[in-house]
């Protein structure tokens, strides 16, 4: 077997260094011994975006973005979203194993005993002003659990973990029902437990569907949900686990990664999306559109991905379920657009040369609004699909003894110490 190393020559010394290779990685440390002086700080390696940083060790989801692979503990995106449910993936994400049928029982009921929010909460969330848009609501609702919960505190117990694990993902779906509702004026709707994970959180949002619909609707939010449940080291995830290496609580970590997950090139773009094919109108502007993207005037939203160079495997199901739930609810003119446009731009040398695809977010906008969701929440759904993902992130974090305080290095490159002058003789 050849060796595992790899040896790296400083040509501006002739220096030799010889680092292991585990899992095609080098330490970056290792870099530290190549030094110019011998009180040079030492070499690092520059990585803005992190698009070659492996920044921790994980066992939850595996991504090939080439091939268009994503698995949650082994178990392929597409096998999951067919015969899965929500919180039976969840537990799959927290625990690295689907539950056995009494174990998904005990796990579900678990979970949707938790389901009340504390009167506090309910409260406070009346207190936004009208028009807030509900990511804001829902970073600030996050954040004031940490405050109602100080038990939280305790990270390093495992079963504390999973206590406020549990309760984050009963207590999620009401607070963002009940803000919602309450941003229209229309009284909180209490939890169901006897009903399932989404049949619920579209019961509290006033969202259900009549007798026909409503199984298809609830079915489709519950795959949406399992579609982003986890993705790995991403912008969201990559800064709860910034956060949580503070050993802050999981409250103020999650907010921090649902404010990470709001701008409109992550979680943002699934709201973005729908506004741009609003914008187009109508089939006959996509060339025009499409020539303002090349113009580099605009992004095509929902398009493009850091790690997929080919399909993202979600976005595919996601057009499935696009069709099955607007043959129930009837159709939605921005279908047509969404589809011509993807059709013309995977035919347009811009976007094969860059391999441009569209990412999970092209086509969830539109079975929102099929649903009856403002554009605003859309974020919102992501950011509760995305939750047992973040958590089952967070644990592995907590529970890994090779990680310490998040804190990346920097190239200083302003002033070298200058004498500091007087105020009457600045200009
Ligand atoms: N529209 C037009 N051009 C694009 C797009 C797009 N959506 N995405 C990338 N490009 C172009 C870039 O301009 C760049 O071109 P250049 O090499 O000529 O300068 C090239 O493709 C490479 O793009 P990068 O910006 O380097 O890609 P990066 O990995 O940094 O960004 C991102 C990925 C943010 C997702 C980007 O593709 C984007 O902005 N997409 C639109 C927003 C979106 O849909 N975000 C959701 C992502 S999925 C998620 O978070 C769930």
């Amino acid at each position: 077997m050849s060796k595992q190393t790899l040896t790296i020559t400083d040509n501006r010394t002739g220096q030799t260094i010889e680092l292991p290779i585990e899992h095609d990685t080098i330490p970056a440390i290792g870099l530290r011994q190549l030094k110019v002086q011998a009180d040079d700080f030492g070499m690092m390696v520059y990585d803005p975006g992190y698009t070659n940083t492996a920044s921790c060790k994980s066992r939850v989801t595996f991504v090939d973005g080439d091939r268009g692979i994503l698995r949650y503990r082994g178990y392929p995106i597409e096998q999951l979203a067919e015969k899965s449910s929500f919180l039976e993936v969840a537990h799959l994400l927290l625990f690295g194993e689907l539950p056995a049928a009494a174990m998904l029982t005990e796990w579900n009921a678990s979970v949707m005993a938790q389901s009340q929010i504390d009167r506090s909460l309910r409260e406070l969330l009346k207190t936004f002003p009208a028009g807030a848009h509900p990511m804001g609501i829902l970073i600030s609702a996050v954040a004031a659990m940490s405050t109602l919960y100080p038990d939280s505190k305790q990270v390093h117990d495992s079963g504390n973990r999973l206590r406020q694990t549990v309760r984050l993902l009963g207590q999620l779906p009401t607070a963002i029902a009940s803000a919602y509702r309450q941003r229209l004026g229309r009284p909180h709707i209490d939890p169901n437990p006897a009903l399932g994970y989404s049949e619920n959180f579209l019961h509290m949002m006033g969202l259900t569907g009549d007798a026909e619909i409503g199984p298809v609707l609830a079915r489709a939010m519950d795959v949406l949900f399992i579609l982003h449940a986890d993705h790995e080291q991403n912008c969201s995830t990559s800064a709860l686990r910034n956060i949580a290496s503070s050993e802050a609580d999981p409250y103020c970590a999650l907010a921090g990664a649902i404010g990470a997950l709001y701008g409109p090139l992550h979680g943002g773009a699934n709201e973005a999306v729908l506004r741009m094919l609003a914008e187009i109108g109508d089939t006959k502007n996509i060339p025009a559109f499409l020539d303002r993207v090349k113009n580099r005037e605009v992004r095509l939203m929902g398009f493009g991905h850091r790690v997929y160079k080919n399909y993202d495997p979600r976005a595919q199901i996601v057009k499935r379920i696009a069709y099955e739930v607007l043959e129930v609810t009837g159709s939605n003119p921005l279908i047509d657009i969404a589809v011509e446009l993807e059709g013309t731009a995977l035919e347009d040398d811009y976007f094969v040369s860059r391999r441009l695809y569209p990412n999970v977010d092209f086509y969830t906008g539109i079975i929102y609004q099929a649903m009856g969701f403002p554009v605003e929440i859309f974020p919102v759904l992501f950011a509760l699909g995305r939750a047992p993902g973040w958590l089952a992130q967070w644990m592995e974090l907590m529970s890994d003894a090779e990680q310490r305080i998040a804190r990346p290095r920097q190239i200083y490159l302003g002033e070298a110490e200058r004498p500091y002058p007087p105020i009457n003789e600045r200009g």
